[in-house]
């Protein structure tokens, strides 16, 4: 049997967030879950549950105000600046509802921009993203802009630029809130084919559940508090109704 290990755990962790009339809101209470090495798991919730929030201490973009957190087996919660960002960049590719290209740059040039800070020559970095570029089957499309292309095709230059890093984790915050069903549909492929062909762990948030049917494991956030995880269910009516039993 492959060997699995976790690479995420939280532990009671906690988050607020100060308010400019004072005092805080607190936004997660005492999430507690692992994940697995190449599990393809969903962070589901409505919108304002506390989805992203959850995503950030995840991705090692914000901290949590209490609890602990472990990314690949370190210590995260009292990690500097500099080594959190060493983290991201050797372990982590995210990717965002809004693409989050430069417009101004080439699609190459987009893909090949993470790649800057790791000490690869320029020839390497090229190689690098044509072959990513190859993959999410754009390559004909190196020279052109990101407003010249189509929110799918956008998408997949933003995955490629993820995947150039060569990352063992992709977080995903609603990587298909901006597009259409059926471009929707193919990058949810996509991200089913590197997770089982390349054993890619991936982190997906949505707060749809015919998105979430994708994956194979739902967490279920609700007012900042982990309602279900499991497997997907059925029917969201599983979900829901994990709900209404916090609520009560
Ligand atoms: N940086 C922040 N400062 C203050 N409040 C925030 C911040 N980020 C998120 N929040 C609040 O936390 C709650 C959950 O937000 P978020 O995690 O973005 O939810 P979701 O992604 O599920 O829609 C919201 O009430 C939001 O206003
Ligand atoms: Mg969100």
């Amino acid at each position: 049997m492959k060997k699995q290990t976790n690479i995420i755990v939280l532990n009671k962790v906690n988050k607020s967030f100060p308010l400019a009339i004072g005092g805080t809101q607190q936004v997660l209470f005492d999430i507690n879950f692992t994940i697995q090495s190449g599990e393809f798991v969903s962070i589901m919730g409505p919108s304002g549950s506390g989805k992203s929030t959850c995503m950030n201490i995840i991705g090692a973009l914000d901290s949590a105000t209490s609890g602990t957190y472990e990314l690949y087996g370190k210590d995260i919660t009292t990690m500097s600046a500099d080594d959190l960002a060493t983290i991201r960049n050797e372990y982590i590719g995210f990717v965002f509802q809004n693409f989050n290209l430069l417009p101004k740059r080439t699609i190459i040039d987009n893909v090949m921009l993470p790649l800057m800070y790791r000490g690869i020559t320029i020839d390497d970095r090229i190689r690098r993203s044509r072959e990513m570029l190859r993959l999410v089957g754009l390559e004909q499309f190196e020279n052109y802009f990101p407003p010249q292309l189509s929110g799918g095709m956008k998408q997949r230059v933003a995955i490629a630029r993820a995947l150039a890093g060569n990352p063992k984790l992709i977080l995903a915050d609603e990587p298909t809130g901006s597009l259409d069903s059926k471009m929707g549909n193919e990058i949810l492929k996509f991200f089913e084919k590197l997770n089982r062909d390349f054993g890619i762990t991936i982190i997906m948030i949505t707060h749809e559940f015919e998105i979430a049917q994708y994956s194979r494991r739902i967490i279920h956030i609700f007012d900042g508090h982990v309602t279900y995880d499991g497997p997907v269910p059925k029917s969201e009516t599983t979900l829901l109704n994990s709900e209404k039993r916090h609520k009560k």
